[in-house]
């Protein structure tokens, strides 16, 4: 039995003050929760407040990217070891938002993530075609290379969370039906499967994210292989995200 997670991506979220807001408006809502991971991936400039205010709370703390080098002069960069000082426990690697606006690619996902592992990190690892990629017949093996060059090399998947996010569907409202997001975990769980061994395809959490609301998360989580939802838009409202969170 696989324990869901419900994520959100705080992407560009704006203040401190806004961010401790959202918290301090979700927490009444999932502090009972039981069940289900909750994890809130702000921006980096407001992670030392968020992580204040969940301390004690079952809210966990993501970062949304990171650095594969622990040491040394990379000016702007953030490390893992660092996310661990300022309270996160997880971290978001691979988004496709910086796959295509900053150049990441499968081997920087890679590095990346045994980096985040090494520091003690979990890592949320985002996978996902575009729409012309679907559209041209090439989704799985699309998501095929990103999950076998992404989790190359990996001792144990223990500390690893797969994030499957149709790029069509992120920030769209277009969510992929159930049928389509079951479709795709399916595959992925048996490209890890073929890949890496039975334990870490049964094992590893596979997240869908793209457009997920309180309306549809029930339905996307009746689905075998879908561990849970990795949620933008609706995670910057307390009520909705607080809806997700508590699905079941
Ligand atoms: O990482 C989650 C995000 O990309 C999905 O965004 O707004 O479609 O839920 P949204």
């Amino acid at each position: 039995m696989r324990t869901p997670v419900i994520a959100g991506n705080w992407k560009l979220f704006k203040t401190a003050d806004e961010a401790a807001t959202l918290v301090s408006g979700l927490i009444p809502l999932v502090k009972d929760t039981t069940g289900v991971e909750i994890v809130i991936a702000p921006v980096f400039t407001v992670l030392d407040r968020v992580s204040k205010l969940t301390a004690g709370t079952p809210v966990k703390l993501s970062a949304q990217d990171c650095f594969w080098e622990e040491e040394g002069a990379f000016t702007g960069e953030i490390s893992p070891k660092m996310l661990r000082d300022a309270g996160c426990s997880h971290v978001i690697i691979g988004h496709s938002e910086r796959r295509q606006y900053f150049g990441e690619t499968d081997e920087t996902v890679n590095k990346k993530t045994k980096a985040a592992i090494a520091a003690g990190l979990t890592a949320i690892v985002c996978v996902g075609e575009t729409l012309k990629e679907r559209e041209d017949g090439i989704m799985n093996d699309v998501l095929k290379r990103q999950v076998t060059k992404g989790l190359e090399g990996l001792s144990s998947f223990q500390a690893i969370i797969v994030a499957y996010e149709p790029v069509w569907a992120i920030g769209t409202g277009k969510t992929a039906s159930d049928e389509q997001a079951q479709d795709a975990h399916k595959y992925i769980r048996q490209v890890i499967k073929e890949t890496f061994g039975s334990a870490p395809a049964e094992s590893t959490r596979i997240l869908y994210g793209g457009s997920v609301k309180p309306e549809n998360v029930k339905g996307l989580m009746t689905q075998p292989d879908i561990d849970g939802a990795l949620v933008g838009g609706a995670s910057l409202k307390a009520d909705s995200f607080g809806a997700i969170v508590n699905f079941g």
